[in-house]
Formats: C-alpha cells, structure tokens, sequence
C-alpha cells in the first residue's frame, strides 16, 4: 500500500528563520505560523523583527542576530532549545544583493556579501544539527536562481548563491544518515525590498511579472514540512519562468 503525501502542515515544528525582519522571511515566518509552527525570526534588523514577530502573535519571537558570526548562531540554538526543546527546520533565508562592476568591489565589501550569503548558512547548518531530533530535520536554503546561471554585473552575489546550492547538495549527503534533509529554493525577481522593480523589465517571462514573497513561502514550507519527505539535496525554482 502507498500512503499518500500528507499536506503541508507544520504543526509541532519549531522553525527558525533568518532574515525574517522583511521580505521574504517576514512573508515565510507569517505562513510558518499559520500553518501550526512555533517560529524564532532573526535578523540583524532588530526593530522590524521585534515588529513583525509581534504582530504574528505568541507563536513567533525575535532574536537579534548577525549569520555571519558563530557566536552568535550558538546564542540563537540554545535559546531556541531552552524556549522550544529543539530546532526542526532551519531556513537559511538572510541574504544581501549588490550589483557593481567586479573592478569596483573592495576586499571588504566582496567578503561581507560572501559571508552573509554562503559562509552565514553553512555555520547555520553546523550550529543547528545537534539540535534537530534524532527523528530527523529540514533546512532550506534560499539561494537564487542567479546560482544557476552566469548573473553579469552581480558576480559576488552569484558566486555566493552557487556556493549555497554546492553547500546545500553535499549537506544533504552528509547529513541523510541523520534524517536531516536539506534542499534549496531557487526564486526569480521577487517584489521585496532587495530589488527595484521598475528597472526590470519582466513582460518576456513566461508568467510576466514579479513573484510574491507569499509564493516563494509556499515553496519554503513545503520543503520545510513532511509533505516533502523525499526530496533532499535539491533546487526547487520559483522563478515564474525565468530558467525554462
Ligand atoms: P530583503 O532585503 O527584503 O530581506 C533580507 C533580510 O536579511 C533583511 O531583513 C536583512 O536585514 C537581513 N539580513 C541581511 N544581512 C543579514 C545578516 N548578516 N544577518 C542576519 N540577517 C541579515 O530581501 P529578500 O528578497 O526578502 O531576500 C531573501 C532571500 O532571497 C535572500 O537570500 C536573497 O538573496 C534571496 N533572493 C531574493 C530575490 C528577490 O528578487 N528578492 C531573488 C532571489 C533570491
């Protein structure tokens, strides 16, 4: 007999989600809560975390944090593990974008972004294991689909989002035996405060618009839920078309 693929439910998990303050992370923290999850939203922005997990009501709480610092990761863990006994999903969603010719960038700039975005989610992923349960764990990792394809005049962020998806694949490997499974979301132009929309021009898309952040959550959650229980080392695109 096959069982069928439950819903996406997320009731029972507790989900810790960085970059939650806007965007994408706030829209992910929102639908998490929603569908039954005890969320910690994170984020270096502290007044809009602290504001956005209020208003989402007592399943949601904020701590202020910076992906790029170990420490930091550790205080978030144990915290969660005192508040909620464990950390069943971990969406590495914080991330920063900057276009600028590869001859402009300083040393320093090319590694912050190199840091929040690729370094911040694998110290995510070596912190948050050891407290997942030994029934297993999901981590997803937003990476872009500018980690699929050359993206000319934003080779740091590229670099940073093929690097995520590598991570992401040989996570999956490593950590399979522990029942955690790791998986990437891959968005197109999504209408957050990341991008200027009104320099795109998205009519050529095969769906000719920009995606909501409600549409890349979705994919968030489901990749976060037991409805995706044999999807591992994978890129789910939500790109509206942008790679077909
Ligand atoms: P956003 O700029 O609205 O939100 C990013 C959040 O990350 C902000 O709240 C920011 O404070 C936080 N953040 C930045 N540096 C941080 C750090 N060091 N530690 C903790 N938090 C930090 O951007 P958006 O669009 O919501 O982006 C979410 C993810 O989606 C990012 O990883 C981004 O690269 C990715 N993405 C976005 C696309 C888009 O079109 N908006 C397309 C493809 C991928």
């Amino acid at each position: 007999m096959t069982a069928a693929a439950p819903l996406v439910r997320l009731e029972h998990k507790v989900a810790v989600i960085t970059g939650a303050a806007q965007g994408q992370g706030a829209a992910e923290a929102e639908l998490f809560v929603e569908l039954g999850a005890t969320v910690v939203l994170t984020d270096v922005n502290e007044s809009a975390g602290r504001e956005v997990a209020q208003r989402l009501g007592p399943s949601a709480t904020f701590l202020t944090h910076d992906v790029t610092d170990s420490a930091a990761w550790q205080r978030v863990v144990r915290e969660t593990v005192q508040q909620h006994g464990r950390v069943d999903v971990l969406v590495n969603n914080a991330g920063i974008y900057r276009k600028q010719p590869l001859a402009s960038w300083s040393d320093a700039d090319l590694r912050r972004l190199l840091e929040v975005n690729l370094l911040g989610p694998v110290l995510g992923m070596r912190e948050v294991v050891d407290a997942m349960p030994d029934s297993g764990g999901a981590i997803v990792n937003v990476a872009s689909i500018s980690g699929m394809r050359g993206h000319g005049g934003a080779l740091a962020y590229a670099s940073s989002k093929w690097g995520l998806r590598g991570a992401s694949r040989s996570a999956a490997q490593e950590l399979a035996p522990r029942h955690v499974r790791v998986n990437c979301v891959c968005p197109g132009s999504v209408d957050t405060p990341m991008v200027d929309l009104s320099v795109l021009n998205l009519s050529h898309l095969p769906i000719p618009r920009a995606g909501t952040t409600g549409e890349v959550a979705a994919m968030v959650a489901f990749l976060a839920s037991d409805a995706s229980s044999y999807c591992t080392g994978a890129d789910f695109v939500v790109d509206g078309g942008a790679t077909a």
